[in-house]
């Protein structure tokens, strides 16, 4: 069946956290509008950008676009982007059921609010290995009030001007700001619309519930920046998916979820029936400067209206990366439901990825390259042997064998360059993501690492140093979870393997939105022959001209 949606993009004022901004948005609505469809179908989505200054695509976040790689909407990777007044039409195949969302891929339109959410489900012949008597979405995001335009000017900005901890947390695009945190000087707040003594809280999200059910929760985040803990005030969650891939079911009060990644959970409404209760977001892996992100769960027949008297839900402490790491390590397949991964691989690339300066800018870099888009989009220039578009010289498999992952960069230098990894069709590709120190003595971030077009099995993490040699033996071959995003931990390494049988072109990224924009990331390609001729609307821009 095919799926159909019509959609004008452009910018609108919006306040999900009672203060007014501008944001970017389909069909004038925040978050854009849902896509519901049923595995094997395909979706038809026709934008039209009425921005009058400003190019926009659109990336679906776990769909392998097999066959469709030009349709994957990474900007100036598989497509020109949409020029202001220009329609184009997005056609694929949803094939595996689960819980998936779109965003924006150019610049860092994703943080402006450009995201929504992609649900999948099983056709009526085919079952859950669980069951539950219904389900609720829960979109979740952090939230800026200044535009992504002075933060991507302050990002690229000598000296650097960072984008800082973000003012809200979202459920399902609502929040509330907390005024009084505004500095005493800020004369009637900007946009502060209903923040104030009168009605101190927007209205959350509610979550209905009839006492005694079961409900699966589709989570997801697209977060711009934090790693969010979530809570259910009171009720114990069972995790039954990741990233649309079964695990072998578990317990959880809380849980961790970092930027580009989904879990399907289970819970029972089994507590006292005369309460609503909390559900509840909280930063962790930085030290949190923002306020909790609450919406309510509605015991049925209790009003919307009835906030939970207790106070926001507390998540480990930020730093707690053993309690993480634990959390990750429980994440293994449902056997049965889930193929094993191949027992060797073809090829390894180990990935360090830094912070660096060029020319006094601060960047990111993925073995000392640090990604800037080239015009013409590297699937065009792969398919029509366009030169001079990536670079020439291939990126190296390798990190420096002296770098000092436990010290800032010495010297902090990076390139620029539009690199692509290269691989034959069907190579079995491990990949192991180094983190290292930042600039900062003794400061290692947490990086969400997301490829496109493919799902990976994470083979493990360590501590320190990746060892060619001894760690590897030390890979789970046997019941590694599928995933299309996974952390790496401060001064750690993670291990994941694929299988390159996507021909195109796949970014691989940082999916902090301010990383990817400062340059970390790289593009995967694989099968060059294979792929399919490009439809015109995806070219025009670059090199491509003369391809049209
Ligand atoms: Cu959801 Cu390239 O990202
Ligand atoms: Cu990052």
């Amino acid at each position: 069946t095919m799926v159909r949606h019509n959609w004008t993009v452009d910018y609108m004022f919006s306040a999900p956290d009672c203060v007014e901004k501008l944001i970017i948005a389909a069909n004038g609505q925040y978050p854009s509008p849902p896509i519901f469809a049923v595995e094997g179908d395909t979706i038809v989505i026709e934008v039209t950008n009425h921005i009058p200054t400003e190019g926009i695509v659109f990336h679906w976040h776990g769909i392998y676009q097999k066959g469709t790689p030009y349709y994957d909407g990474a900007a100036y990777v598989s497509q020109c982007p949409i020029n202001p007044g220009e329609t184009f039409t997005y056609k694929f195949k949803v094939d595996r059921a689960g819980t998936y969302f779109y965003h924006g891929h150019f610049g860092m339109q994703r943080s402006a609010g450009l995201y929504g959410s992609l649900i999948v489900t099983l056709p009526d012949h085919k079952k859950e290995p669980f069951s539950y008597d219904g389900e609720h979405r829960l979109l979740l995001n952090d939230w800026w009030h200044k535009s992504i335009y002075e933060q991507e000017l302050g990002l690229n900005s000598v000296p650097f001007r960072f984008v800082g901890e973000p003012q809200s947390l979202l459920i399902e695009g609502r929040g509330k700001y907390n005024c009084s945190l505004l500095p005493e000087s800020t004369a009637s707040p900007p946009g502060c619309l209903t923040c104030n003594a009168s009605s101190p809280w927007c209205a959350p999200h509610v979550i209905p519930v009839t006492p005694g059910e079961t409900y699966r929760l589709r989570i997801a985040s697209v977060a711009s920046l934090s790693t969010l803990n979530f809570i259910l005030e009171n009720h114990k969650m069972t995790v039954v998916m990741a990233d649309g891939h079964y695990v072998k079911p578990f317990d959880v009060y809380n849980l961790d979820i970092y930027s580009g990644q989904t879990y399907d959970v289970l819970f029972t409404a089994n507590q006292d029936t005369s309460k609503n209760y909390w559900a509840a977001i909280n930063v962790r892996g930085r030290n949190p400067l923002t306020p909790t992100g609450l919406a309510v769960i509605q015991y049925l027949p209790n009003p919307a209206t009835l906030l939970p008297t207790t106070s926001a839900p507390v998540s480990p402490v930020w730093n707690d990366t053993a309690t993480s790491l634990n959390f990750a390590k429980k994440l293994l397949a449902k056997p049965g439901y889930e193929p094993p991964p191949p027992k060797k691989c073809d090829r390894t690339l180990v990935l360090l990825g830094t912070q660096n300066e060029i020319n006094g800018n601060v960047k990111w870099a993925v073995n000392n390259i640090s990604y800037v888009h080239n015009a013409t989009p590297t699937i065009a220039a792969l398919k029509y042997k366009i030169k001079g578009v990536n670079n020439p010289v291939p990126p190296p498999d390798f990190p420096a064998e002296s770098y000092n992952i436990f010290a800032p960069p010495s010297p902090p230098s990076a390139t620029y360059g539009t690199p692509v990894y290269v691989f034959e069709k069907d190579d079995i590709v491990d990949v192991i993501v180094q983190n290292a120190n930042t600039m900062t003595p003794n400061v290692s971030e947490i990086h969400p690492w997301h490829l496109h077009g493919h799902d990976f099995w994470v083979l493990g993490y360590g501590d320190g140093l990746y060892n060619a040699s001894r760690d590897p033996a030390s890979f789970n071959l046997v019941d590694p979870p599928l995933r299309n995003t996974v952390a790496v931990f401060p001064y750690g390494w993670v291990a994941f393997r694929y299988v390159a049988d996507n021909p195109g072109a796949w970014p691989f990224h940082c999916h902090v939105e301010s990383h990817f924009h400062m340059g970390m990331g790289t593009v995967f390609a694989e099968g060059v022959r294979h792929i399919p001729k490009l439809p015109l609307q995806t070219l025009g821009c670059g090199l491509t001209k003369k391809h049209l």
